[in-house]
């Protein structure tokens, strides 16, 4: 069966492709549209369809629209509020669900040739969990969703077994987690349902002051679901304007809320399992990108084993709602090998924008080696291989990378990125030495946990350590990343470091990069001292001079014109 899953309700618009139970595609419209998160998030949007991203779906299956046995799509019309005579009233609640409902329609705009009676609604906490047990390949195991809303819901606990999902609890608004944190982004100056992990990395710096008081107002009810009471955040720090520095208070209320979030998955987490008993939990929903909590459930919770949706956010329900109903339609539904599932370019492709664009490249005979060279020199480097990342994170195939070594690298990150200086940045570890130097759940591919460093590394790799004393790393395994596990190899060899910074390749408030002129683009506007684009690389001018071997490689320019 073929399958187009497509989010398009609240935010993060994305489509998915499931071709006889296998993940053949999924992206972000943002990487196509390079508007960030897609789309705002108000109701009156929900009619925007994923329409770049549907369009690649199909192509790279060579598909045509007429040829979909069905369109998931991510929400039920049916269990939302439904629309009242004002349809304009409770924030426009009713015309969400109108939109959704009309989704065959405005598909048959955005996709011309496919059944409008192809549609299928699929409830956006069952797309959730089907992102994470179906992905995971767990099976039996529990699931936990928890994100900002669905139609009715912020949560759903459930139990998974021959891929049936039995749902066990479900949390109904206006009690909501996510809610909670993206409330309290949006007091401390940050863009809601965007910036909740600048809310994870400010906790860091202080004390959770009012746990106390929050103990009171965010609590478990000890039948699955949990209660949020109406919290006023001026109450414990006054609302911070955007840009403006933090105070201690700030990252207290910031370091509560994280605190108590964590204490309450983990009361969440043991309910589930004194009914499931099973060995395995998964996670989604927009929650689950914390990966600080993510790790103390990995550690404190009842489970053996904790696996997150790399697109846990609302974009994984694209595929999460594909590979429901492929299960739906019969078909055995394969777990996702990797979230290297966008677009990808061969290497005359690549070959031919750079012509274009009219730049020196050259093709080193070991682009790994040559690579690792310029970051053990100190250069920053924008690396672009393979095919895009579904998922908030860079994991090696659009990523900027850096020596760990120096300090001096968060904050030169930061400033590539516009980013906050208090925010971290993260290492990729050959997978075989993580164990060596990282205490945390093993292996970490997507970068969805938090590791403690073990003694001795901290002060070797400063530029990746959290002012907590973790790092969020991801694990490169040989089998999987053969070029990026080279490359690290070599760095090894070079440095005696088996790890570099990896952090996604983007310029401040832009989606990540996705295509090559977007590379081209970031590489043009930023102190970036070299893309590895494919096989090819580009120099910095400057970097070209002081290293005085631009015969190292085949300069090919030349060569291909
Ligand atoms: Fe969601």
């Amino acid at each position: 069966m073929k399958v187009l899953g497509i989010n398009a309700v609240f935010h993060d618009p994305a489509a998915a492709l499931v071709i006889d139970g296998l993940t053949v595609a999924a992206a972000e419209e943002e990487r196509f549209s390079r508007r960030k998160h897609g789309k705002s998030p108000v109701a009156f949007s929900t009619w925007e369809l994923p329409e770049q991203a549907m369009a690649f779906c199909l192509s790279e299956a060579g598909l045509a629209a007429e040829e979909l046995d069905a369109v998931a799509y991510s929400y039920e019309p049916a269990l939302a509020p439904q629309p009242a005579a004002d349809i304009t009233a409770d924030e426009w609640e009713g015309l969400r669900t109108l939109y959704a409902r009309r989704a065959p329609l405005f598909l048959r705009a955005s996709l011309p040739g496919v059944d409008p009676d192809a549609v299928r609604w699929v409830p956006h906490h069952v797309a959730h969990a089907a992102s994470a047990t179906f992905a995971s390949g767990f099976d039996p195991c529990s699931v936990l969703v928890l994100d900002g809303r669905g139609e009715r819901a912020s949560h759903l606990a459930g139990s998974f077994s021959g891929g049936t999902l039995e749902v066990l609890a479900a949390q109904a608004l206006p009690h909501s987690l996510g809610l909670l944190y993206e409330e309290l982004t949006a007091h401390l100056g940050f863009r809601r349902s965007s910036d909740e992990y600048k809310v994870m990395a400010m906790a860091s710096y202080a004390e959770p002051s009012f746990l106390d008081a929050f103990r009171a107002l965010v609590r478990a009810d000890g039948e699955g679901g949990f209660l949020v009471g109406d919290v006023d955040f001026s109450r414990f720090a006054p609302p911070l304007p955007t840009g403006a520095e933090f105070t201690p208070a700030h990252a207290a209320l910031a370091a509560t809320v994280q605190r108590r979030l964590e204490q309450v998955l983990l009361e969440l987490a043991g309910w589930l399992h004194a009914r499931t008993g099973h060995r395995d939990l998964v996670l989604a929903g927009g929650v689950a990108l914390n990966c600080v909590a993510n790790s103390r459930l990995w550690r404190e919770g009842p489970f053996e084993r904790v696996w997150v949706q790399p697109a846990a956010g609302d974009s994984g329900t694209a595929l999460g709602a594909a590979m429901h109903v492929a299960h739906q339609l019969g078909d055995a539904v394969a777990p996702m090998a990797t979230a290297a599932l966008g677009r990808g370019w061969d290497e005359d492709a690549l070959a031919a924008r750079l012509r274009v664009a009219d730049v020196e490249f050259e093709r080193p005979s070991d682009l790994a080696d040559a690579v690792a060279e310029v970051l053990a020199d100190d250069g920053v480097v924008a690396w672009f291989q393979g095919r895009s990342e579904f998922g908030p994170r860079a994991l090696g195939h659009r990523s900027l990378l850096a020596d760990p070594r120096r300090a001096a690298n968060l904050e030169k990150l930061n400033d590539v990125k516009g980013r906050e200086q208090f925010r971290p940045v993260a290492p990729m570890v050959l997978a075989s030495r993580a164990g060596e130097i990282f205490d945390g759940p093993l292996p970490s591919p997507f970068m969805l946990f938090t590791h403690g460093v073990r003694a001795g590394w901290a002060q070797r790799i400063p530029a990746v350590v959290h002012v907590d004393g973790t790092a969020r790393i991801q694990t490169v395994d040989p089998a999987q990343e053969p070029l990026l596990a080279r490359m690290l190899a070599r760095f090894e060899a070079r440095t005696g470091v088996p790890m570099v910074v990896n952090t996604s390749l983007n310029t401040a408030g832009r989606p990540m990069v996705d295509d090559p002129r977007d590379a081209l683009e970031c590489f043009g506007s930023a102190p970036i001292d070299a893309l590895a684009i494919g096989p090819f690389l580009l120099r910095r001018a400057r970097a070209a001079r002081a290293s005085g071997n631009g015969a190292a490689g085949e300069r090919t320019r030349a060569a291909l014109a």
